[in-house]
């Protein structure tokens, strides 16, 4: 069964065809990155706007890459929350028109659930109960998966997102957006212990986690500096950094405990942040639990052929003629469906 994905939930507008939730046969992506390094951040506007002028091209792009046409595709699977409101509608509304005129099922993704597929993407099995690190700009979520559409979230952040923290932190630092791989490349010439920071949450006795008091002690640490040169710079990189993922990793031990787990899963755009896989490929080796990060960096970030497996797999559990066009919404909601 081949899926056509759509995906707009923020910055990237993003098309893709796979077969059976597995193989990709195009993951077409046109960033607006561009454009946000001008605004040093992402204004939903100028997202929406870019997301409106690239869906139609990427879309075609997409059925060339993988030499496919509409009679091809046995369903449209779409991002339908959360994220922001203008470039989501862009790809729901596409989406919609294009269900009704090709007479194809339409079926709505939740933006983390496709995060969570995206480890399934030309991989073989997963052992379930797995645990999830869904880690993003928008989102930072701990997520016991029981099985493929058996999803519980465990812990979530009280405020900031890590990526959204790298993104802020990298602003304070004058380096550009995004600011995630600005800090890590940095970080790599910097010394760790270099700054202080607190590891937030360690006892709050949840899986919680929370990243803005972290980010008020660079700014702090950063007032402290009369003369900022590179060599500092570096170290808050690093220490910054290495402070966010310590932070990460205390509450996945925890919950990988507590859920007796065999395989712990990165997904998200921070899920590429090289340091945070080294530091997780370690925990997995000491305590003998699995680590599956997505098979290629492009699937750790906003793609289109997460949400066409996981679309697929929702598919699976529901028959065709229950996906209406017209219940198709924009769901803003961060809960998990069920
Ligand atoms: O999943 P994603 O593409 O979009 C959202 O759903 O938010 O994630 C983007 C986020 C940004 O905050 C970006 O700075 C962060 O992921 N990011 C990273 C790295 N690559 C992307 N953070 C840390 N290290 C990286 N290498
Ligand atoms: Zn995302």
């Amino acid at each position: 069964m081949k899926i056509l994905g759509i995906e707009s939930s923020c910055d990237e507008t993003a098309a893709a065809i796979a077969e059976n939730g597995k193989t990709v046969l195009a993951n077409e992506i046109a960033s607006s990155v561009v454009l946000h390094q001008k605004t040093g951040g992402i204004v939903p506007e100028i997202a929406a706007r870019d997301a409106a002028e690239k869906i139609l091209p990427i879309i075609e792009r997409a059925f060339s890459t993988a030499n496919l046409s509409w009679k091809d595709i046995d369903a449209i699977a779409v991002t339908n929350g959360p994220g922001l409101a203008g470039s989501l509608l862009v790809g729901i509304e596409t989406a919609r028109t294009l269900a009704f005129l090709h007479t194809k099922p339409l079926i709505p993704v939740h933006h983390i659930i496709g995060h969570i597929y995206a480890n399934v993407l030309e991989r073989e099995e997963v052992i379930f109960p797995a645990l999830v690190l869904t880690v993003s700009g928008g989102h930072n979520n701990l997520i016991l998966w029981r099985d493929f559409l058996d999803f519980a979230l465990v812990g979530e952040t009280r405020d900031d997102a890590a990526g959204e923290a790298f993104d802020k932190v990298a602003k304070m630092l004058d380096l550009p957006f995004p600011g995630g791989p600005a800090i890590a490349s940095l970080a790599l010439q910097g010394d760790a212990k270099a700054y202080k920071f607190p590891r937030p949450m360690q006892q709050s006795g949840d899986l919680d986690f929370s990243f803005s008091g972290l980010k008020t002690a660079v700014l702090y640490a950063l007032a402290k500096e009369k003369h900022l040169n590179e060599k500092k710079k570096a170290d808050l990189a690093a220490s910054f950094q290495e402070a966010v993922i310590d932070s990460l990793i205390f509450k996945l031990k925890q919950a990988a405990m507590r859920f007796g787990v065999r395989e712990i899963h990165l997904a998200g755009g921070v899920s590429a942040n090289r340091r945070l896989q080294e530091k997780t490929a370690l925990l997995c080796r000491k305590n003998g639990w699995q680590l599956l990060l997505p098979v290629k960096p492009i699937y750790s970030t906003d793609n289109a052929a997460m949400i066409a497996a996981a679309g697929y797999f929702i598919y699976q559990k529901t028959p065709a003629r229950e996906w209406d066009i017209s219940k198709v919404r924009l769901n803003l909601q961060q809960e998990l469906p069920q």
